[in-house]
């Protein structure tokens, strides 16, 4: 039976990854979830069926027993770590040494094209790898305009990201998430890159108009220069390369490379990835004033 460790396991991904594994009928596989507080991490919904190890990629005695017994490894990085020769390196070096047959990455758009991201080192070690790996890149995540923009949007009405007239195709985590429950457990995906997009390319003057729409209030998309947005950030104390990453994907979708359509989502489920509008009609109450709902 295959053992599947899920690294980020309480993040976007790697949640959503474990309660898809754990909702398919048929499931010849163990899912070993990988955190940092398993107390905190059995609390949370749709996970009671997997198991718990303790893990911190920058605790190496941590690796061994995460790995014991694995065989299959989804690895994200968390926004956190940066460092990655430091960080994540040693982890991989272990993975390399250990029963690991098959590793999924997930990266980010347009990773392999740039040498800034993190991502990008991690993408060229796997490359060096002997262990047969398949590397995501998903463009934005739908949870970011909870996560990174939500308080924003709740607090002030507006969408404040420097992407002008540009468009994103953001696709929701729990997309990316099915895509890698397939990876892991079908065969035939080794040495493979797959873009994942949504379904519909869009600027923000028309996720400005689905939030207004939605929530009965105007909210304005604020357009700030780059510099603007890196002072508002630095201002907010986010770590920088985190802030320079997230600069760069916007000045991605200004000048016109995020808004293209990839069909691999479909082609690899058979069916559509999630709306943006279903996705801000499904969690409109977190952007709600007064609000204390909770997306996960
Ligand atoms: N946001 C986007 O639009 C987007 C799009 C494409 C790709 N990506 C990529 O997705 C990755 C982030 O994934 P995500 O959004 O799913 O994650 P996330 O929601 O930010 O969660 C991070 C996860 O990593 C765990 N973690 C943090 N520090 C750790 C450490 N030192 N050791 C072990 N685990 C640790 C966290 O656990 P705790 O609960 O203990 O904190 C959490 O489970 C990044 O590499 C990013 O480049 C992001």
């Amino acid at each position: 039976m295959d053992k599947i460790l899920i690294t980020g396991a309480t993040g976007n991904v790697g949640l959503a990854t474990v309660r898809f594994l754990l909702s398919q009928d048929v499931q010849d596989y163990k899912v070993v979830a990988a955190v940092r507080g398993i107390e905190r991490a059995q609390k949370l919904e749709g996970v009671s069926k997997a198991q718990f190890v303790n893990f911190e990629f920058d605790e190496p005695k941590t690796y061994a027993a995460a790995l014991k017994g694995v065989n299959k490894l989804l690895l994200i990085r968390p926004n956190q770590i940066s460092d990655v020769s430091k960080h994540i390196f040693p982890f991989l070096d272990q993975v390399e040494k250990s029963d690991v047959k098959h590793l999924v990455f997930v990266s980010i758009v347009g990773a392999q094209r740039n040498r800034i991201f993190a991502n990008h080192r991690i993408e060229t070690h796997l490359k060096k790898m002997s262990t047969p790996h398949t590397i995501i890149r998903p463009s934005l995540y739908m949870q970011n305009l909870i996560t990174l923009h939500g308080q924003d949007i709740k607090n002030n009405d507006r969408v404040y990201i420097p992407a002008g007239a540009g468009s994103v195709n953001y696709i929701d985590a729990r997309d990316v998430a099915i895509v890698a429950g397939e990876l892991l457990t079908k065969p035939g995906h080794d040495g493979k890159e797959y873009e994942i997009t949504g379904q519909e390319p869009m600027d923000f003057y028309k996720i400005e108009a689905l939030f207004t729409k939605e929530l009965g209030r105007e909210i304005k998309y604020a357009h700030p220069s780059t510099i603007k947005f890196i002072r508002q950030k630095m201002r907010e104390k986010k770590g920088m390369p985190f802030i320079v990453t997230l600069s760069l994907l916007y000045e991605a979708a200004r000048s016109g490379k995020m808004g293209h359509v990839s069909g691999v989502f479909k082609e690899l489920t058979g069916s559509e990835p999630r709306r943006l509008e279903d996705f801000i009609h499904e969690n409109r109450l977190f952007w709600m004033k007064e609000s204390v709902f909770e997306s996960k």
